[in-house]
């Protein structure tokens, strides 16, 4: 076991109501081993308090830092990294111009290899230490990103991007020794979920692209693995844009909605993530709350963009799950500040009317607890109560002299809170800690 005494941040249960911060000043983290490897979260809580109750445990002591759950991601692209301020008029365009050509790249594994490597990293360097991410529809894209989240640790779903039309025919799912594209994207995505869903700290996300780029066959074929599969996880995109809504009504008619075409195809359930979720009804928001699916938030990508800004007093008002998305590389920035602020500026927008507008720590709980039981984790990940796994960020509250400045004269958590959200960055998050299964690569074990 082991422990760290620094200021530390997490959130309530959830049971205790919605996006309720803790924090203690000189506080202590507890950590230790469960049977399998696995770093928990012991205890949590003062220094005064829980101390004497650890005699002679090893302590780092961080003074003047903070410790904070480390960040959920809950809808990144890994090929699109160097696709992040690609300016276009809009989704369609964009895609067609910038993000298409730039995912075609990864039909080479060594290409693959390389943004995954970067990937990973950059992670890990703005104290995310969970995501739910897109590959693309090449087979190598997959195994490339699961081998380095494995290498590194990261609790991370990914799976490989289904999309059999409407995208350049090298992009497409290829078919292969005389088996149709759509039926061999499903072999494929069947094989995947049995080589990496539950090794180590790895998912797999059944990942229609969306709507528009599957055949019914295809979506079907998605729906039925999800149905035999109830573990992995499902993800897509959904009213994002008004042109891309169009297209999915005119491609699929006979659905009431955009939203409800997943869902006539068996795609929405618990463990499914839609991205975006913007141009929703109250029907859509229903569907949502019934079939327990839940939303990827991802303001700098839908202000980017210009796609819209996600209703937040509708999401709270039907009920259904949500949580804070990069969206890399629509979106522009992987920090979570960055994406805090721009929910913040996003729900200022769209809420004025309502009179709302989001909490720091609101905010802050929609980027780990918030996000973590939108994928079913929350009692593995997104918080540091006790029997969580023990993946957190050190964050430096004097990272800047503005930030020094700033956060000296916070008087209360709010106070606190915002400054770093307003005015924090990676060079706030000093140190990204993940919780291990098993031994690490180089280190001996007694
Ligand atoms: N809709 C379908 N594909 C994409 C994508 O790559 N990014 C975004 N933002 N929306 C999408
Ligand atoms: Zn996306």
């Amino acid at each position: 076991m082991k422990a760290y005494r620094a200021s530390i941040l997490w959130f309530a249960p959830p049971a205790e109501g919605p996006a309720r911060a803790l924090f203690e000043e000189d506080g202590l983290l507890v950590v230790g081993p469960n049977g399998a490897g696995t770093q928990l979260v012991q205890a949590v809580g003062s220094w005064a308090a829980l101390s004497p109750s650890y005699p002679g445990i090893a302590v780092e002591h961080w003074p003047g830092r903070i410790l904070a759950p480390g960040f959920v991601d809950l809808h990144v692209h890994y090929p699109q990294v160097d696709v992040i301020g690609s300016p276009a008029d809009g989704l369609l365009p964009w895609l067609e111009r910038y993000t298409f050509p730039e995912e075609n790249r990864f039909s080479a594994p060594e290409y693959a290899d390389d943004v995954a490597t970067f990937f990973i990293a950059e992670l890990l360097r703005n104290g995310v230490t969970t995501a739910l991410a897109f590959a693309t529809s090449h087979l190598a894209s997959v195994d490339a990103l699961f081998t380095q989240a494995q290498a590194h640790h990261v609790r991370l779903i990914t799976g490989l991007c289904l999309m059999d039309r409407h995208a350049p025919a090298s992009l497409l799912n290829q078919a292969q020794g005389g088996v149709d594209a759509t039926t061999q994207s499903l072999i494929d995505t069947e094989a995947l979920i049995q080589r990496w869903n539950g090794v180590d700290r790895l998912g797999y996300a059944i990942t229609p692209r969306f709507a528009p780029s599957c055949t019914e066959a295809q979506l079907r074929g998605a729906g039925e693995l999800a149905a035999r599969y109830p573990d992995v996880w499902i993800q897509s995109h959904v009213a994002e844009n008004q042109d891309e809504i169009a297209w999915a009504r005119a491609l699929f008619p006979q659905s009431r909605s955009y939203l409800a075409t997943y869902d006539d195809f068996g795609l929405m359930r618990k463990r499914a993530i839609y991205a975006h979720c913007i141009h929703f009804d109250d029907s859509d928001r229903a569907l949502m709350r019934d079939t327990g699916t839940a939303a990827a938030v991802c303001p700098t990508s839908n202000l980017f963009l210009g796609s819209g800004f996600f209703d937040y007093a509708g999401a709270d008002r039907i009920g259904f799950r949500y949580g804070l998305a990069s969206d890399v590389g629509g979106g522009t920035s992987f920090s979570p500040f960055h994406t805090m602020l721009a929910a913040y500026y996003a729900g200022r927008e769209g809420q004025t009317k309502q009179g709302l507008s989001l909490s720091p720590q609101h905010l802050w709980w929609q980027h780990t607890v918030g996000a973590a039981a939108a994928l079913g984790l929350d009692a593995v990940v997104g918080n540091l109560l006790p029997g969580c796994e023990a993946d957190f960020v050190e964050l430096n509250p004097q990272a800047t002299p503005l930030l020094a400045r700033r956060t000296a004269r916070a008087t209360n958590l709010d106070e606190l809170l915002f400054a770093l959200i307003v005015l924090g960055d990676d060079r706030v998050v000093e140190r990204t800690v993940v919780s291990t299964i098993g031994p690490q690569p180089g280190v001996e074990t007694p």
